[in-house]
């Protein structure tokens, strides 16, 4: 490696969605969760594009979002992304990154958990590092708890831990994309806004204040690991019941905060009426909503269902498109670099 000839590779990660959600840090500083969860890796329709550059000629990191230059304060988590990298490999350099969010436009996403592994993997293939799904999941973890179950396909256990240092809270594979090439996620797509409360102080306030978080704590272990078998025995009314459930359970006890959070809206509410009403109609669940810190749906259900899921959603009051996800099958290394050698945008 000559002075002149940078370290670079470029990442694409698509992002995931839970089924069992991850709310509340038991270690704020390295991003350790008070229950563990499990996800579903979205397919290629959504994709952050990330290039990483390390190079002795650089002063500073520097990061590009979308075209538009970072500032210090918004570089800090993919920084402490980079300490970590620079710490294994032992090597000093500073980098330059751009990432690229591939989402339909008007998608409202949030993409700090795709950006942020998309990063870690990126960063660690251009500093020569060959690291295992479980080291790439806790640096990772470390830019966006979520973040630790984008650097795997399929449907993905974010194992809580017990240690102190979190060394054993990363991401394992449940099964693969190939396990149930039926499962699909309707995504509903209601606001695009920011939102205005974020994860990390949400999280915070639920914890110090609401006391039926304490009473969801209790049942997560559990429900992780039905949820678990019911995806591994393909039980799909029994998998939409207890994603239905956990997501209610979550939003209560956002709205148990005190001051309450909502971040559901008029929207979002027609969406769970509208699919509690089809799943009573067929007399069995077909479809299952769940929402994150924002009003957008993810609905999952199966191919012979999503067609009528999707119209359904689409003649909602405030839905403004919808996108059909099969399960994603993780992150890959691409030679689309979206910075040149020398780290100059493209
Ligand atoms: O993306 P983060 O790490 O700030 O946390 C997001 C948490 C939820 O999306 C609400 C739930 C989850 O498990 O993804």
């Amino acid at each position: 490696m000559t002075k002149t000839a940078p370290y670079i590779a470029t990442c694409e990660c698509t992002p995931n969605n839970a089924l069992v959600k991850y709310w509340g840090k038991r270690d704020e500083k390295l991003f350790l969760p008070t229950n563990g969860s499990l996800s579903v890796c979205m397919d290629e329709q959504l994709v952050t594009n990330t290039t990483v550059v390390f190079s002795p000629e650089f002063e500073q990191d520097e990061g590009w979002l979308d075209g538009k230059k970072l500032s210090q304060d918004e570089l800090s988590s993919a920084t402490k992304i980079f300490n970590l990298l620079r710490a294994k490999a032992k090597k000093n350099l500073f980098a330059r990154f751009a990432s690229k969010n591939d989402f339909p436009t008007a998608a409202g996403f949030a993409s700090s958990a795709s950006g942020m592994a998309a990063l870690t993997i990126a960063g660690a293939a251009a500093l020569g590092l060959k690291l295992s799904e479980q080291e790439l999941s806790i640096i990772a973890r470390q830019g966006s708890g979520s973040a630790c179950r984008s650097v795997l396909g399929g449907f993905v256990e974010w194992q809580k831990g017990e240690k102190a240092d979190g060394s054993d809270s990363f991401a394992m594979q449940v099964a693969s994309h190939n396990h149930w090439p039926e499962f699909r996620c309707v995504i509903a797509i209601v606001a695009e806004e920011k939102k205005k409360v974020s994860s990390r102080s949400g999280m915070r306030q639920t914890l110090e204040t609401s006391a039926l978080f304490q009473q969801r704590l209790k049942e997560m272990p559990s429900k992780l690991e039905n949820a678990k078998k019911f995806v591994l025995s393909k039980n799909l009314p029994a998998l939409l019941e207890l994603v239905m459930r956990d997501s209610n359970s979550m939003h209560a006890c956002m709205l148990d905060t005190f001051p309450p959070i909502t971040y559901l809206n008029d929207s979002s509410r027609e969406v769970i009426s509208a699919i509690q009403h089809l799943n009573e109609v067929k007399g069995a669940a077909i479809a299952g909503y769940t929402f994150d810190a924002g009003p957008n749906a993810h609905v999952y259900t199966v191919e012979k269902h999503a067609a009528e899921v999707k119209k359904l959603l689409e003649g909602l009051v405030g839905v403004k498109r919808t996108i059909v996800s099969k399960v994603g099958s993780g992150p890959k290394l691409s030679s689309k670099h979206l910075l040149s050698a020398k780290g100059e945008p493209l």
